[in-house]
């Protein structure tokens, strides 16, 4: 069944997410409507960042791994999830393995704590917003606060400040803030619950010539 599973999403076939959570555990499987990245979500994602074998994506907050192990299964590139949550990082390294999703890997820890220097993309799908939500928070195994919903915001921002030139950041229900200065909107696509966006750093010479001030990609909206 995941075989046939993995095969569908490599040949560029629809799943549906019913089907492909099936390769977790029901208490994980109950999240997927809130918490995990729809199928198409994470394929369109893929797609838009376009990398190429070597290009290294981040997901933010990797959860049970659903976005890392679609998006290796439907196109090339290498996908690594930071997870602070061991019992989903565990969950997440079993789904990929089971499904043969060999360019998804994964790391624990806290996102804040990662250096990002190595990865050429990322994705986030607003990972912090439990610590503001009480009502669709996923667990009481990590500390959740309000103030750090706002920290890591800004930790994401001065991370994303540091990354190389041409870093492509893919978002799906924002991250919480304003993308930093000198990163413009090149895509923004209506999907699932919400949109999928498409931020590229460019050179800040380059900027305002190019996109930085062009009013219908958004410069600096999120
Ligand atoms: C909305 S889920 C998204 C999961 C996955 N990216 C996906 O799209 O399927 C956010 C995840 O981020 C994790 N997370 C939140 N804050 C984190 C942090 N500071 N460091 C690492 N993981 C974090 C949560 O435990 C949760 O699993």
């Amino acid at each position: 069944m995941l075989k046939a599973l993995a095969e569908d999403l490599r040949a560029g076939r629809t799943v549906a997410d019913c089907r492909f959570d099936q390769v977790y555990p029901p208490e994980i499987r109950n999240l997927s409507r809130t918490h995990w990245t729809p199928v198409e979500v994470a394929v369109k994602a893929a797609e838009l960042l376009r990398p190429t074998e070597q290009t290294q994506v981040l997901d933010v907050g990797s959860g049970c791994g659903k976005f890392c192990a679609v998006a290796a299964l439907s196109g090339p590139g290498r996908f690594i999830g930071i997870e602070k949550r061991p019992h989903l990082l565990a969950a997440a390294r079993k789904a990929a393995e089971d499904l043969g999703a060999r360019r998804a890997s994964f790391l624990p820890g806290n996102m804040a704590d990662l250096d990002w220097s190595a990865f050429d993309a990322f994705y986030l799908f607003n990972p912090f917003y439990e610590n503001r939500m009480k009502s669709i928070r996923i667990d009481e195994t990590v500390v959740l606060r309000a103030e750090k919903f706002f920290r890591y915001v800004e930790i994401v921002r001065s991370k994303l400040t540091c990354a190389k030139d041409g870093t492509k950041v893919a978002t799906y229900h924002g991250f919480g803030g304003e993308m930093p200065l000198g990163y413009g909107r090149v895509d923004r696509v209506s999907i699932g619950t919400d949109f999928l966006e498409l931020w590229v750093k460019r050179r800040q010479s380059a900027e305002v010539g190019s996109f930085g001030r062009h009013p219908h990609l958004g410069h600096n909206k999120n």
